[in-house]
Formats: C-alpha cells, sequence, structure tokens
C-alpha cells in the first residue's frame, strides 16, 4: 500500500483515542481530554530533546546543545500558551464531569516525572503516585537513576576549562541538582570570557524560567478552576504545587546575576 498522509501520522489511531466519558456528554470534555494528550505529546517530544542535549553535552558540541536548548525553550513557550484554550472552560462545566476523572490526575503522568528527573528535579517520593502498569512507573525510577542534563553539563563545562568541583560530578545522581558556590564563581568567570558560553546559559536560563511559567500557569488554572478543593491525584491540591514554584532547575545560574 501506498505511503499516505493519513498511514504516515497513524491518523485513523491517534483520532480513535479521544474517548469522554460523560453521559449525556458534557461538551467540554473533549476539550480536556485533547488538551492532556496535547501536553504529553509535547512532554514525549521534550525527553527526546532531553536525551540529545545530554549527548551534546558529553560530546562537547556547544553548538548542538545551542540549537536544542533553543528547540526546547520554544515547545516549552508554546506549551504555556497552550493553557489559555483550558481557561476558556469554567469551574461549572468542569465540575460537570470532574468526578468522572474518579483518581486520575496529571500527578500521575510518568512523563512528566520522566521530564523533571531529566532535567535534575528529582524527587524520589513522587514515583509512588505513578500506577504500577505498564511499565510507568519504572520509566521514571529509569529516568530517576540516570545523570540528569545537569550532570552532563558538569562534564560539558570541564571540557571547556571550566573546574566543575569533584563533588558535584560524583554526586548520588538520584538526588536533586545542588547550588554550589565554587561552580558560580567558575560560571562567573565564563560570563566574562568566554562568550560563546553565554549564549548556552542564556538560553537554559530562559527554559528554567519557561518550566516556572508553567508551574504558575498550572497553579493559576487549577486556582480558577477548583479554588481550594482536593485534587484528584488525592494532594492537597494548589498547596502541594506551590511547593515546586519558583524552584530554579540551574541554581547556579540564577545565583550570579547580581555579580554582573
Ligand atoms: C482543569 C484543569 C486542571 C486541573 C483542575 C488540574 C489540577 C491539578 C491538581 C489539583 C494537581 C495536584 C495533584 C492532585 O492532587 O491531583 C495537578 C497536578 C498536575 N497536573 Fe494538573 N490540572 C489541570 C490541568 C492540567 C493540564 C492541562 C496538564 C498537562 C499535562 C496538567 C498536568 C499536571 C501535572 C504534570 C501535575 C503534577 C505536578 C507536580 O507534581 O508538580 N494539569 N493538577
Amino acid at each position: 500500500m501506498t505511503l499516505t498522509y493519513s498511514s504516515y501520522l497513524s491518523l485513523p489511531k491517534l483520532l480513535e483515542l479521544q474517548r469522554p466519558r460523560s453521559q449525556p456528554p458534557e461538551h467540554d470534555e473533549m476539550l480536556f481530554i485533547v488538551i492532556h494528550q496535547v501536553f504529553e505529546l509535547w512532554f514525549k517530544l521534550l525527553l527526546h530533546e532531553t536525551d540529545k542535549v545530554g549527548r551534546d553535552f558529553t560530546g562537547n558540541d556547544l553548538y548542538g546543545a545551542i540549537a536544542t536548548w533553543k528547540r526546547m525553550r520554544t515547545i516549552l513557550k508554546t506549551l504555556v500558551g497552550q493553557l489559555d484554550i483550558l481557561e476558556t472552560m469554567t469551574p461549572m462545566s468542569f465540575a460537570s464531569f470532574r468526578d468522572r476523572l474518579d483518581t486520575a490526575s496529571g500527578f500521575q503522568s510518568f512523563q512528566f516525572r520522566e521530564v523533571e528527573f531529566a532535567l535534575g528535579y528529582k524527587r524520589a517520593q513522587v514515583t509512588g503516585a505513578i500506577p504500577d502498569h505498564e511499565g510507568q512507573r519504572l520509566a521514571a525510577e529509569r529516568r530517576l537513576r540516570e545523570p540528569s542534563v545537569v550532570d552532563h553539563f558538569y562534564t560539558f563545562l570541564a571540557q571547556r576549562g571550566l573546574h566543575a568541583p569533584v563533588a558535584l560530578r560524583t554526586k548520588d545522581v538520584t538526588l536533586p541538582t545542588q547550588a554550589s558556590e565554587d561552580l558560580q564563581d567558575e560560571l562567573f568567570r565564563a560570563y566574562r570570557d568566554q562568550p560563546e558560553l553565554v549564549i548556552l546559559f542564556e538560553l537554559m536560563t530562559d527554559f528554567d524560567e519557561g518550566l516556572q511559567e508553567w508551574r504558575y500557569r498550572h497553579i493559576k488554572l487549577v486556582e480558577r478552576t477548583i479554588g481550594a478543593k482536593k485534587g484528584t491525584g488525592g494532594s492537597p491540591g494548589v498547596e502541594f504545587l506551590k511547593q515546586s514554584l519558583w524552584k530554579p532547575l540551574f541554581p547556579d545560574l540564577w545565583a550570579i546575576r547580581h555579580r554582573m
């Protein structure tokens, strides 16, 4: 059979996958499903790109890393903007089908955890919320045990003549990224002496800001849609989400800015 647009993209399969549960149908449930599926596709692509940027770093490929961070930043900005569409749904409309979600929640998104872990925001305890089937929890646990993009970043910096402290380069990879004053001194020097690295550092800062933007916008979406109600995933809701707000991925890139 000749390849067609539809067969290449597996469209019949893809368009089969939106299955609202409300009976009688609630108009906005389709929007809710489509938005979440689209986000999961973006998460999939982000993981594809974090794998690439890890290879760029270990391979000392500065231009590859710059191109990849630029793409990742653009995906993130696009993703955040898409929350506007979901905010056209009123709290009453969401309440009309919310109980069909049962305990389903973004809290169980194994790909989102993979994205966080790949970027060095590691929290072993949150993997417990991921259902233990179809290898989903295992996928997140595997990422937890793998070096993050930040671990690869240290390797890259060493290849560029920056002294990345041994304590950072040999740290337990299942732990979250730690700020380091020694590394900050090195990064500050690079800001002055290696302009090609500055382009990379600024893109990484853009991305970091983008992820915090996503967290903020998601919290506001949750607040305006369910207020102080508990999450379907069983967390206290907004208060739980606020724990990760303002936590940078790359604390050292933020810590030096007042010196410039
Ligand atoms: C009406 C819209 C939404 C509401 C009311 C909502 C609500 C919540 C709540 C209350 C939580 C905390 C965990 C829990 O107890 O359930 C949560 C977590 C989460 N949600 Fe949403 N959400 C919405 C839309 C979205 C969208 C569009 C996505 C995109 C995939 C998403 C992804 C996530 C993720 C990844 C988490 C875990 C966040 C973390 O642990 O930091 N949510 N959501």
